[in-house]
């Protein structure tokens, strides 16, 4: 069902600190901030190689990451993003298993302009796990 890992996601307290080690003790190719109001963060991505860091602090304290970063205030491992061809298909089968989609169980548009949904921490070895639809000739080189 899964494809490749499209990024790691990590909450962080200071956005401009995170992204300035990432680019400049690390050397990795780092993105401009977005605002992505509907999910409550603001994201800057990091380009690897092979995948991508989603750099994400809260927007407010309404914010999903919020509490996350009350518990973890220095930061920390937020979610792991999958790829699949087919997220309607996904969430189906995964339901059908028992496993729990976060929200209404609805698509929501992610950080790509690509249709993502959340699956439960609990189940999924308190892991916290993105989908996100990505057709499979659409695959970036
Ligand atoms: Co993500």
């Amino acid at each position: 069902m899964i494809g490749r890992l499209n990024h790691v996601a990590i909450a962080v307290p200071d956005l401009a600190a995170a992204a300035a080690k990432y680019r400049d003790l690390l050397g990795a190719e780092v993105k401009e901030p977005r605002v992505l109001a509907e999910h409550g963060v603001t994201v800057v991505f990091v380009r690897l190689d092979n995948t991508k860091i989603e750099l994400m602090t809260p927007l407010g304290p309404e914010s999903p990451i919020a509490a996350f970063l009350e518990k973890n205030p220095s930061g920390g491992v937020h979610h792991l993003c999958f790829e699949v061809p087919d997220l309607i298909n996904a969430a189906k089968t995964l339901t059908e298993a028992g496993a729990h989609v976060l929200g209404d169980g609805k698509p929501k548009i992610g950080a790509h302009g690509l249709p993502v949904l959340f699956l439960h921490p609990k189940d999924f070895d308190g892991t916290l796990i993105e989908l996100e639809e990505i057709k499979p000739d659409l695959q970036p080189a």
